[in-house]
């Protein structure tokens, strides 16, 4: 099966590219505009022989779409995004460019140029807050709250249109938080490792006591290419591993893990509407697609923080230039930067 993998030299992008060429019987294209997300190095060693194929291209252009989009292409599995609710808060221009409009271009390339299948790779931030207990399911209203979240799910409804429409083969899906290697460090993750590892501050936002519905990345992975291969044409999947924890039980683990003083913790700042809880009711994958998830959050933690020790000058390459400037833009003074908001 030949796949185009837009964003595949991003987070998930790039661990998806490596699962599915680890299985047989797969071709990847991957299409990524490279952006302060995108980084070859998350793919080192992958190339032709492999059957693997990189072309630097921008979601949002019609021609450059055109050109990577083969007749030999089966499906597309669409990553690609602006991807962090702080940099969408700061500036959501890029958001709707990629997001929305990019993703429109790619549905009506697939359209026209008869592609079966898409893949359509969303998230649980579109259904917005929940209060209390209970989780999503696929028939939660879209409620987004950040303009991140807004702008994915307008992709969502995009995708939705083009396969009541034109009966373009779409299928959504809306995982909860990603954790695992390749992660670039604006995220709550990484950015704790990579600061205890230094040891800097970890910044928690408000009362610290917002929760998150986690996943490795390799049980994200894995559900797609369930979807891929056997996930309804026209239906959503949510995709989550009962993985709830609050970020201050996350900090205290991952300072646990290295040994580090819990006075590391700084709380600053709140982010605005900032949503209280994800949790996501994943039954349908795993009633129709016999998926589950298998690694449980504390040993995928432990992996994942001793993977970012153990590779210090992935860590170093991507904490470098652009970065260290938007870590001053968001932290540098929080309470400033919130208040010019
Ligand atoms: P990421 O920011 O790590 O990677 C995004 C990739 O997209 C980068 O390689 C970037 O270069 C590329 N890209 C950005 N704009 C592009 C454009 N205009 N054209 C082509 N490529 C472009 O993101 P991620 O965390 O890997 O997320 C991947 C997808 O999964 C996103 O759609 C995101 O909304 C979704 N998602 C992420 C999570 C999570 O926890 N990270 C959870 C659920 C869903
Ligand atoms: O739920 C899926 C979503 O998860 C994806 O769609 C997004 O692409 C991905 O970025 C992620 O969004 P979050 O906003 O939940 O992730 P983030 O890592 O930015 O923050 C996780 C939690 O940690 C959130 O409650 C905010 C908090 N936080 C984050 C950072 C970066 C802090 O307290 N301090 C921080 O410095």
């Amino acid at each position: 099966m030949k796949l185009l993998v837009t964003g595949g030299a991003g987070f998930i992008g790039s661990n998806f590219i490596r699962h599915i060429l680890s299985r047989r019987g797969y071709q990847v294209v991957n299409f990524d505009l490279l952006t302060y997300a995108g980084n070859l190095r998350n793919l080192a060693g992958l190339g032709a022989g492999d059957d693997y194929h990189f072309i630097r291209g921008d979601i949002a252009s019609r021609q450059q779409v055109a050109g990577a989009l083969d007749p030999g292409i089966d499906a597309i599995v669409h990553f690609a995004a602006e991807s962090h609710v702080d940099r969408s808060i700061l500036d959501a221009s890029a958001f709707v460019r990629t997001n929305v409009l990019g993703t429109q271009n790619l549905l009506e390339a697939a359209r026209r140029n008869g592609v079966s299948r898409f893949i359509h790779v969303s998230t649980d931030e579109v259904y917005g807050s929940l209060p209390g207990g209970g989780e999503f399911t696929e028939d939660s209203p879209l409620a987004p709250n950040s303009p991140y979240a807004a702008s994915k799910a307008a992709a969502d409804l995009l995708a939705r249109a083009y396969h009541r429409t034109y009966g373009l083969g779409v299928v959504t899906t809306r995982c909860g938080n990603n954790y695992g290697p390749y992660q670039f460090p604006e995220k709550l993750i990484p950015l704790m490792v990579s600061n205890a590892l230094d040891d800097e501050p970890l910044p928690l936002y408000g009362d610290g006591l917002y929760t998150r519905d986690w996943i490795h990345v390799l049980d994200h992975c894995r559900a797609l290419e369930a979807i891929l291969l056997k996930g309804r044409e026209g239906a959503v999947y949510n995709i989550g591993a009962h993985g709830e924890r609050t970020n201050l039980e996350v900090a205290r683990r991952i300072l646990g893990i290295l040994g580090k003083s819990e006075d590391l913790i700084s709380f600053v700042a709140d982010r605005p509407a900032h949503d209280r809880r994800y949790a996501v009711d994943s039954s349908r994958l795993r009633l129709e697609l016999g998926w589950s998830p298998r690694i449980s959050f504390e040993e995928g933690l432990d992996e994942t923080v001793r993977w970012y020790r153990d590779h210090p000058q992935w860590v170093d390459g991507v904490r470098s230039g652009d970065y260290r400037h938007y870590y001053r833009m968001v932290y540098g003074n929080r309470d400033r930067t919130l208040s010019s908001l």
